[in-house]
């Protein structure tokens, strides 16, 4: 028996390469070791607003470049959130089994509340509790993350081990995967923070679907500092990320790297990194645009997916809901 693997990504914006490195590269390299589900999370989206048109194209888009980055639909199943009712269902019932103090302490609704304020959703605070749904519905071993999200896969595994030591073995506890090098990938304007989505500040992270001049122009903007040489150090948050960028996609060592660029500018490092990106991405960029050719194909490879991983979710529910007692 493989052991189940569950990862989750958000439909909003434009997935960029922090998204890739961080989680999606690693959800291609082990679908054949491991039986894996991945879900494109549109109910997570609307714990924001969302123009309801642009949603529904993103969530296409994003499966799409899912399976153009390597994921096999054949091999793991790619479906959407929503398609399985199961997922807001299981989120009410283990609504009744977290303690407020356990959601309080998440630090991303900290920061993602802070721009709202009073108008933020009472999703948002329970963004957590519809995360825990997702991975405990599927029995799920490992859950292969970028760094921001290990609070939330902890959360889960605490809200399993409670409902397990009431009601009895239900959930398989869950654990995160986090890779040593690439599970934070900074912002190249600003590199003390994460790369993340944001259309006030184009340049500040590179996009899955960017052209390879964008790519180019962004990177040779990328913050750095005032020093010279050019190795791996975390104190140097600039170059350091510029570089762990190149060990991610080269996949050379880092004295390897740190002897390539011995002697030679920032300007070189910025040069030789673009082009390894455009290069890249252009065979991803290609497929996705086979792929979304027909603009039904994406939506029946979809449909096949929340009919594979469907019949788990609900065996799992069943479960819950006679655990609880309710039905
Ligand atoms: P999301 O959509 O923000 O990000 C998807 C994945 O990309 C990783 N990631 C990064 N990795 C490295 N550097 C970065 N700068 C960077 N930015 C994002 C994220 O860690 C994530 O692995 N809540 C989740 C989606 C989700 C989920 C799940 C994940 C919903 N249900 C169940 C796992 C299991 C999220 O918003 O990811």
């Amino acid at each position: 028996m493989k052991k189940r693997v569950f990862s989750g990504i958000q439909p909003t914006g434009d997935l960029h390469i922090g998204n890739y490195l961080g989680a999606i590269q690693h959800w291609v390299k082990i679908q054949h070791e491991y039986d894996c589900i991945y879900c494109v999370v549109d109910l997570h989206a609307i714990t924001i607003p969302q123009d309801p048109r642009i949603l529904r194209a993103k969530t296409r888009e994003v499966a799409g470049l899912l399976i153009a980055s390597g994921i096999d639909p054949q091999i793991a199943s790619v479906f959407i959130q929503s398609h399985v009712h199961e997922h807001s269902e299981l989120t009410w019932i283990l609504n009744c089994f977290i303690p407020m103090g356990w959601m309080r302490r998440m630090t991303q609704f900290k920061e993602k509340s802070q721009k709202q304020k009073e108008e933020v959703s009472t999703a948002l605070f329970d963004y957590p509790a519809l995360m825990a749904a997702d991975i405990l519905l599927y029995n799920t071993d490992e859950v292969p993350v970028g760094e921001d999200q290990k609070q939330h896969v902890e959360l889960a595994r605490d809200v399993a081990q409670r409902f397990n030591s009431v009601y009895g073995d239900t959930f398989t506890v869950p654990k995160a995967v986090i890779a040593k090098t690439g599970a934070r990938i900074m912002a190249l304007d600003d590199p003390t923070q994460k790369m993340s989505k944001s259309e006030e500040q184009p340049g500040r992270v590179i996009n899955l679907l960017d052209s390879p001049d964008d790519i180019r122009n962004k990177i040779m903007r990328a913050t750095t500092d005032s020093l010279r040489e050019i190795r791996f150090d975390e104190d140097r948050p600039g170059i350091n990320n510029l570089l762990v960028i190149y060990e991610q996609f080269t996949r050379q060592g880092r004295e390897e790297i740190e002897g390539r660029f011995e002697g030679k500018g920032y300007v070189d490092l910025k040069r030789e990194l673009a082009e390894v990106v455009v290069e890249s991405l252009s065979p991803v960029q290609s497929r996705y645009r086979e792929l979304t050719a027909d603009p039904h194909h994406i939506d029946r490879l979809l449909a096949e997916g929340a009919d594979k991983v469907r019949p788990i979710a609900e065996k799992t529910l069943a479960r819950v809901r006679d655990m609880v007692g309710i039905g």
